[in-house]
């Protein structure tokens, strides 16, 4: 059995005042054992949220790291190994703004998911389609590419060791959520194209959705066969809205 997981990705957002205010939030709702329960917020509240939640189950991620795992001369980034010494454990990897608005090559997302995995760290890795992709039939091919680019460089087998958030860019703070139906399709997609390399690795892997899943639609989503949990936008900056959602995913 998977263990389901709820991830809040928190993007640019948050100041030293509402952040406070959201951990606040988050220590005081109830979260059910069997669902694994992650946030992540910008780096610059990485500390102050690994330690106000100290002594609850929920992780804390990071939104971002460096190509190369260890210290080195590089301006501005943040490596693998200062995260998990900061208290991270899990990393988000190839999200849509980051390889559409900022430009993130294939090649750039595998060294990422390489040293995160090098520091210990579980990637959480991105795909999925654009609109016009979708509406040109090209869903299965596009969101295959992008898995295949990790296999093909780092082996079917690291993905025991990280998780998968199918994200449709255009279901992406559009209000639009795929369909219960549209979303399994393409999560049973992806476990089928790990499958045909290692049939173990895709059983285990947990495949999250995302796009515009708040607590109304959350329970249906993840009542999908191959849908092991959701990656939060915009719901995740409310305590509540994201704890309800957490609590779908436990029922
Ligand atoms: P959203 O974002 O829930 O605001 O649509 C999801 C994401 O980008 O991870």
């Amino acid at each position: 059995m998977r263990r389901l997981m709820v991830a809040g990705n928190w993007k640019m957002n948050g100041t030293r005042a509402s952040v406070a205010e959201l951990l606040k939030g988050l220590k005081s709702q109830e979260f059910s054992a069997t669902v694994e329960v992650a946030i992540f917020p910008t780096f610059l509240h990485v500390n102050e949220a690994v330690e106000a939640l100290q002594g609850t189950s929920v992780k804390v991620g990071a939104q971002n790291l460096a190509t190369q795992s260890g210290p080195g001369a590089l301006t501005g980034e943040v490596s693998a190994s200062q995260l998990t010494d900061a208290g991270c454990t899990l990393v988000l990897i190839g999200h849509s703004e980051r390889r559409q608005l900022l430009g993130e090559a294939e090649s750039v997302l595998v060294e990422k998911f390489k040293a995160a995995q090098e520091a210990g760290l579980v990637p959480v890795l991105c795909v999925g389609e654009t609109l016009a992709e979708r509406e040109a039939d090209q869903t299965f091919d596009v969101v295959g590419a992008q898995l295949d680019s990790i296999m093909d460089s780092l082996g079917v087998e690291v993905f025991s060791r990280a998780v998968i958030a199918y994200e449709p860019v255009w279901a992406i703070g559009t209000g639009l959520t795929a369909t219960p139906e549209q979303a399994q399709d393409v999560h049973h997609a992806i476990r089928a194209r790990l499958a045909a390399r290692n049939a173990e690795v895709a059983q285990g892997v947990r495949l999250l959705y995302g796009g515009s899943v708040k607590a109304a639609n959350a329970a249906e989503l993840f009542r999908m066969p191959d849908i092991d949990g959701g990656l939060i936008g915009g719901a995740s900056l409310n305590a509540d809205e994201f704890g309800a959602i957490c609590r779908a995913a436990g029922n």
